[in-house]
C-alpha cells in the first residue's frame, strides 16, 4: 500500500482533477483505492458526488480528533474507490493543532498501519491538499510515500515549484527522510499557445525524467465532469482529458513499486 500526496501550493493548477481522476483511473484497474480531500473548500468530496449532508465524519476528524480511519471514510459510486470527505470545519483544524505537540504527524498517525484502522485493506492512498503549505499540506508531506505534483503550464510555473521542492527537503530533514517524488504532471496543457510549450520545454530541461511523458490537455469536459458529481473518466472516458490521465495512471503504475503484495 502507498500513500501519494498530490501537491503544489499554487491554486487552481489541476490537484483536484488529477487526484479524482488518478484515483479512478487506479481503482479502475482493479487496485482498492482511498482519496483522502484535505481541502477545506471539499472540491475532491463534491466532484465525487458526496453531498455536503453526508460527510458527518471528515478529514477533520482524522486530524483533530485522531478518529479511526474507518469511522471517517465512505464508499463512493466508483466501484473500489472510497473517499475521507472534507467539510469547511477543516479551515478550523490548523488553528486548533498550533498547541499540540507532533502536529505535522496526526495525517501519519492515523494511517499508520494498524490492524485496527483496516488501512491496509487498500492498495493505495491519494490524498488531495489545498492550495498552501499550511499545516495541512505538511500533515500530508509527513504521511506520504511520494509526492505527485500537478504544473500548470504557465509563465511562473518553475518559481512555485522551487518553493514546493524546498519545503520537500525540510519534511525530508526533520520528518519524513523517505519522502520521494513520483513525479510532476503537466496540466491544462494548450496545444494552440506557444508559451505553454516554452514552458514544457523548460520544465523537462530542468527536471528531466521526472516529468511524466503523459501530459493533461486542456479540455472542457474535465472542467465540466465536477458539477454533474462524478470523474471525468466516468462522464466522458473517452475525451482527451480522461485518455490522458489513463495514459498518466499506466506511467504511475511503472514508476511504483508493487506495495500491493506487501501491505
Ligand atoms: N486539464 C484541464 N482542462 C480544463 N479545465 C481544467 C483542467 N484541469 C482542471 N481544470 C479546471 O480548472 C479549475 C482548477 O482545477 P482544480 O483541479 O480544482 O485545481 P486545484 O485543485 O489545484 O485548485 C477547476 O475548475 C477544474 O475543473
Ligand atoms: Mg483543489
Amino acid at each position: 500500500m502507498i500513500i501519494i500526496a498530490v501537491a503544489n501550493q499554487k491554486g487552481g493548477v489541476g490537484k483536484t482533477t488529477t487526484a479524482i481522476n488518478m484515483a479512478t483511473a487506479m481503482a479502475a484497474t482493479g487496485w482498492k483505492t482511498l482519496l483522502i480531500d484535505l481541502d477545506p473548500q471539499g472540491n475532491a468530496s463534491t466532484g465525487l458526488g458526496i453531498a455536503n449532508d453526508a460527510r458527518e465524519m471528515s478529514s477533520y476528524d482524522l486530524l483533530v480528533d485522531q478518529a479511526e480511519l474507518s469511522a471517517c471514510t465512505l464508499p463512493t459510486d466508483i466501484p473500489g474507490l472510497d473517499i475521507v470527505p472534507a467539510t469547511q470545519d477543516l479551515s478550523g483544524a490548523e488553528v486548533e493543532l498550533v498547541a499540540i505537540k507532533d502536529r505535522t504527524n496526526r495525517l501519519a498517525a492515523c494511517l499508520a498501519n494498524r490492524p485496527e484502522n483496516s488501512f491496509s485493506h487498500y492498495d493505495i492512498c491519494f490524498i488531495d491538499c489545498p492550495p498552501s503549505l499550511s499545516l495541512l499540506t505538511l500533515n500530508a508531506l509527513c504521511a506520504a510515500d511520494t509526492l505527485l505534483v500537478p504544473l500548470q503550464c504557465e509563465f511562473f510555473a518553475l518559481e512555485g515549484l522551487s518553493q514546493l521542492l524546498q519545503t520537500v527537503e525540510r519534511v525530508q530533514e526533520r520528518f519524513n527522510p523517505d519522502l520521494g517524488i513520483v513525479g510532476i504532471a503537466l496540466t491544462m496543457f494548450d496545444r494552440r499557445n506557444r508559451l505553454t510549450d516554452q514552458v514544457a520545454d523548460d520544465v523537462r530541461d530542468c527536471l528531466g525524467a521526472l516529468v511524466f511523458e503523459n501530459v493533461i490537455p486542456r479540455n472542457v469536459r474535465l472542467s465540466e465532469a465536477p458539477s454533474h458529481g462524478m470523474p471525468a473518466l466516468i462522464y466522458d472516458h473517452n475525451c482527451t482529458g480522461s485518455r490522458a490521465y489513463i495514459g498518466l495512471a499506466r506511467e504511475l503504475i511503472e514508476r511504483l513499486p508493487d506495495r500491493r503484495k506487501a501491505a
